[in-house]
Order: structure tokens, then C-alpha cells, then sequence
């Protein structure tokens, strides 16, 4: 990751989590229930694998194990960039699987991609709209790929393309949630891509305004910094539907594999239960703001 000078995005976000109290309802408690509905399926959580990719380099077939994982633990999963075949593998496993692809510069490729991921199997696709620049203004080459800034046209092309839902991924603005909403996108996740900027506003920070902007009509999910049921709890009361767990299962899923993925995100989702049983929601879709305290940062 480039870096210039200044304050990694990831520790402000880190510390923007823990400005954010909350309090406590006992009285008429009830057992919490996170099951929910995204994108017309049925999920145990509101707690997906991120869109990681080259986990093969962290793990024998980690691409693989980390859809297992979620598929084991009933969670949505998203996959980053990787070769065909490891995301048929993934969907193999019967994980619900949202195929995210870069911005390539050349759009016959974004083309290709979206039709490979249909004949796989994917469960939708989407693209990481954030990773078009480098840090010096220039068009973005990852893995020796080139990519290019998408206009709202050509991402209308894509959406158009497919009967996949099709998500936006690197929404950190209302003008970009807007935007994403007008095209047509099925739903955007709110992230800065692990501080692919520095002085990056914080996710959470920014979600109230974007909930606003967007007003109910797409899915909006978020990343960077998830670390426990606590974390997904504050997002979620904040106004995302759901969330996206990207580096907090690595290291699981490079110990134990499918089933180190499986256990972090059942050990974040009881979490959330313990956050949701004691301030007195019972439902994912009913957790808001009222409960939320916010110290200065
Ligand atoms: C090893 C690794 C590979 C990643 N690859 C991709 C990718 O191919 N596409 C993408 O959209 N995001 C990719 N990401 C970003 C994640 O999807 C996510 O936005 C980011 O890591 C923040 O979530 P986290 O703090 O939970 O890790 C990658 C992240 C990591 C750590």
C-alpha cells in the first residue's frame, strides 16, 4: 500500500469506533435474532467475508476456505480479483458468492469478467470503484493489470450487462452513494479499501449521511476495521444493513482454515447478539442510533 505522509486512515477509523458508546435496555428483553434478507437470499448474519483476494498465498486454496467458511457459518461472501477458476471453486462450495472486479481499463474485460462469474455461479458482482488511481494521480496498475476510473455510463453498462445484482464497492461520499443510486447499482458497500488514502474520513462516520442520501432504497453494507460483534453492533445502529470482514479472518483462516473463517465470524455474530440482548433489540433490521453516546475524537 502507497502512503504519503500523514495519518493512516486505518487508525482513525480504528479510533472512530471506540468515540462511539452506547447504552443499555433491559427491561422486556428479548433473545436477539440476526438472521436477515439481502439482495432476495436468506443469511444466518449481517456479517460477510470482505472481498479479499490472493488468500491462495496465505493459505493452500484460502480463496476456497474462505467461501467455505462463510457458506458453513450461513454468511454472504464476496471475492476481490483472482483467476476464474478460484472463484468457481468458491461457488462450488455453495457459498452465496458476490464476484467483485476491478476497474480494468479496458471495459471488454469488466464484460468478460461479469459473464464468466454468471456461468460460475456467482451470486451477484459488483466492482471497487476506489482502485482506479495510484497515489500520484495516475491510472492504477494492480498485479500488472492497468485500470481506469469508471464514468456513471459505463458503470451503467455493466449493471445493465446482468441480471446479477451488481454492488458498488469504495462508496466514501454522498455524491458517490448518489451517483451509484441513480445508475442503478443493487447495493454499495461504504469502505475506504484498508486506507488506500490517508486522512480518509472513517466509514461510520460518514454512513449517517450516506443512509440519508440513499433513504432506504438499495443495501448499504460496510468494511474496513471490523474487529468484533461490537464494531458490527455500531454499524449496523449507524444505518448499514450489513457488514464486511476482511483481515480480522486471515490470520484464522491461515491457522485453521474454512473452519477458522467459520468460527470468527460465529464468534463476531454471537458478540453482536450479546451488544443486540442488552440494548434491547431483537431484530438486525430494528437497531438504531438511539442507543448510541459519541465522545469527542
Ligand atoms: C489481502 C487483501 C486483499 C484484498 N483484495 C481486494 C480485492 O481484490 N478487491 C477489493 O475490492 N478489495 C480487496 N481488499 C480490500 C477488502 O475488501 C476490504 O475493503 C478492506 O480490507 C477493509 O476491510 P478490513 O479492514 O476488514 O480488512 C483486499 C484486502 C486485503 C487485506
Amino acid at each position: 500500500m502507497e502512503r504519503m505522509s500523514g495519518k493512516d486512515s486505518n487508525q482513525i477509523t480504528r479510533d472512530y469506533f471506540d468515540s462511539i458508546l452506547l447504552e443499555m435496555r433491559h427491561i422486556d428483553g428479548t433473545k436477539p435474532d440476526t438472521t436477515l434478507k439481502l439482495f432476495g437470499e436468506d443469511f444466518a448474519m449481517p456479517i460477510a467475508t470482505a472481498a479479499l483476494s490472493h488468500l491462495n498465498d496465505t493459505c493452500e486454496q484460502g480463496m476456497k476456505k474462505m467461501a467455505e467458511g462463510a457458506a458453513l457459518a450461513g454468511a454472504l461472501c464476496f471475492s476481490g480479483m483472482g483467476e476464474r477458476q478460484e472463484l468457481a471453486d468458491m461457488c462450488g462450495t455453495g457459498a452465496k458468492v458476490i464476484k467483485i472486479i476491478k476497474p480494468h481499463a479496458d471495459n471488454a474485460t469488466v464484460f468478460e469478467k461479469i459473464r464468466q462469474a454468471e456461468e460460475d455461479g456467482a451470486f451477484g458482482v459488483g466492482m471497487d470503484i476506489d482502485h482506479a488511481f495510484n497515489g500520484r494521480g495516475e491510472y492504477d496498475t494492480v498485479c500488472g493489470l492497468p485500470m481506469k476510473p469508471k464514468s456513471s455510463e459505463e458503470l451503467k453498462q455493466f449493471i445493465s450487462a446482468t441480471k446479477l445484482p451488481f454492488v458498488i464497492k469504495g462508496v466514501l461520499s454522498v455524491t458517490d452513494a448518489k451517483k451509484a443510486l441513480d445508475i442503478g447499482a443493487a447495493g454499495i458497500i461504504v469502505s475506504h479499501h484498508h486506507g488506500i488514502m490517508d486522512y480518509a474520513v472513517p466509514p461510520l462516520m460518514i454512513l449517517p449521511r450516506i443512509v440519508e442520501a440513499v433513504g432506504g432504497r438499495i443495501p448499504i453494507l460496510v468494511d474496513c476495521c471490523m474487529e468484533s460483534g461490537m464494531d458490527v453492533f455500531k454499524a449496523l445502529a449507524l444505518g448499514a444493513d450489513a457488514v464486511c470482514v476482511g483481515r480480522a479472518i486471515m490470520e484464522p483462516l491461515k491457522r485453521e482454515g474454512a473452519a477458522g473463517v467459520r468460527d470468527t465470524l460465529l464468534k463476531m455474530n454471537g458478540e453482536l447478539k450479546g451488544v443486540m440482548a442488552r440494548t434491547g433489540f431483537a431484530e438486525v433490521s430494528a437497531i438504531d442510533n438511539s442507543v448510541i453516546w459519541k465522545t469527542g475524537v
